[in-house]
C-alpha cells in the first residue's frame, strides 16, 4: 500500500519522481480551462474521500479539482458530520471507507488518527495535515522553488517564527532533498528536536539561530507561517504575538537575505503580523505560486499512490 504519510517516510527516489511528475502534469495542461480534464486520466473510475476535521481552503479545493482533472470523483466529508466524530473508531471508519473509495485524504488533529487510518485502510491514505506535519504543502513548495530557481539541493532555507507542523515537514524535506535549514524563533516555540536530529543524521546542516538578521544571511528562501496554528489555544494568542513579533518577515529582514531570495508562506496569512504586505506582495514573494502548486503536486502524489 502506497500511503503518503510524511516526507521522511517516502523514499528520495519516489519524492524526486513525484516532483518531476508534478512539473510534467502542470506543463501538460497547456493553459486549458480549469474544469477540463487532463489527457492522462489515472483516476478514471476512481472515487476519492476527502476528510476534513479542520478548516481548509487550499487543501480542500486543490484536491477536489485535482481529482476531477484526472478523471476521478470526490466526496468531501466533514469529520464532525461523520460517525468518526461521534464515537466510531478510526479503524472501523478506515475499513468501511475502503469498501467504497479508492483513496482517502485526511486532515486531522492527532498524528495517531492518520496512522490508525493508514494501518486499517486497504486503500492509500494521504496526510492532508496533522498537528505534527504538512507534507503536501512542502511538496508544493519544493516544486515552486525548483520552478523559480532550480534544484533545491545545497540551498539555504530559513524559517522564521513558530516551529510548527509546516516547519516539521520542511525539516523532513531538508534531509530527503539535501538542503540546509535554519530555524529562527523564540526558544519556547522551538520545533521538536527529533525533526532536527533526523535531518542532521542525513547529512544536511540544520541550525537554530535566535537572531533573525543573522539567520537570513545567505538565505535562498525565507519562509514563515501564521503565529497561532489551528490547534493552538486562542488564549495563547497574545503571548505568542509578543514572542514572535521580533521574527516578523518584513522588508528590513529580507534585505539581509540574498537579493534574489524567495519568500514563501503556505497561507492563510495574518497580513502584517508574521509577514508584512510589502513582503507578501513584493517581487520575491511566490505565495500564490505555492498555492497553485498544491494542485499539481497533489495530483502527482495521488498518481504515485495509485501506481502499483
Ligand atoms: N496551506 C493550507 O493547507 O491551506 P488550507 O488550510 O486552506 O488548506
Amino acid at each position: 500500500m502506497k500511503h503518503f504519510l510524511d516526507i521522511n517516510k517516502t523514499s528520495v527516489d519516489d519524492l524526486r519522481s513525484m516532483i518531476d511528475s508534478a512539473k510534467a502534469i502542470k506543463n501538460a495542461r497547456n493553459g486549458r480551462p480549469k474544469g477540463a480534464q487532463d489527457d492522462d486520466l489515472p483516476l478514471k473510475d476512481h472515487m476519492v474521500a476527502l476528510i476534513f476535521e479542520k478548516p481548509s481552503t487550499r487543501t480542500r479545493v486543490s484536491f477536489d479539482v485535482g481529482v476531477r482533472q484526472m478523471g476521478g470523483q470526490t466526496m468531501v466529508l466533514s469529520g464532525s458530520e461523520m460517525q468518526l466524530g461521534h464515537g466510531e473508531t478510526v479503524a472501523d471508519t478506515a475499513k468501511v471507507l475502503s469498501r467504497y473509495v479508492d483513496l482517502i485524504m485526511i486532515r486531522t488533529f492527532e498524528e495517531a488518527t492518520l496512522l490508525e487510518m493508514a494501518e486499517n485502510a486497504t486503500v492509500p491514505v494521504i496526510n492532508g495535515l496533522t498537528n505534527r506535519t504538512h507534507p503536501c504543502q512542502i511538496m508544493a513548495d519544493i516544486l515552486t522553488f525548483e520552478e523559480k530557481v532550480g534544484p533545491i539541493a545545497g540551498k539555504k532555507v530559513v524559517w522564521s517564527g513558530d516551529g510548527n507542523n509546516v516547519f516539521a515537514s520542511f525539516a523532513h524535506a531538508a534531509g530527503q532533498f539535501g538542503f540546509d535549514l535554519t530555524f529562527t524563533g523564540p526558544q519556547t516555540l522551538d520545533p521538536e528536536q527529533v525533526f532536527i536530529d533526523e535531518a542532521r543524521a542525513k547529512g544536511v546542516k540544520v541550525e537554530i539561530e535566535r537572531d533573525p538578521v543573522k539567520a537570513v544571511q545567505g538565505a535562498d528562501l525565507v519562509v514563515t507561517d501564521t503565529w497561532v496554528s489551528m490547534h493552538d489555544a486562542p488564549s495563547a494568542r497574545e503571548r505568542r504575538h509578543n514572542q514572535l513579533r521580533p521574527f516578523q518577515v518584513n522588508e528590513e529582514l529580507m534585505s539581509h537575505a540574498n537579493d534574489d531570495a524567495l519568500f514563501m508562506h503556505c497561507l492563510p496569512a495574518h497580513r502584517n503580523e508574521e509577514a508584512t504586505n510589502a513582503v507578501m506582495d513584493g517581487p520575491n514573494s511566490v505565495i500564490f505560486d505555492e498555492a497553485e502548486n498544491r494542485l499539481h503536486a497533489q495530483k502527482a502524489i495521488m498518481k504515485w499512490c495509485l501506481q502499483n
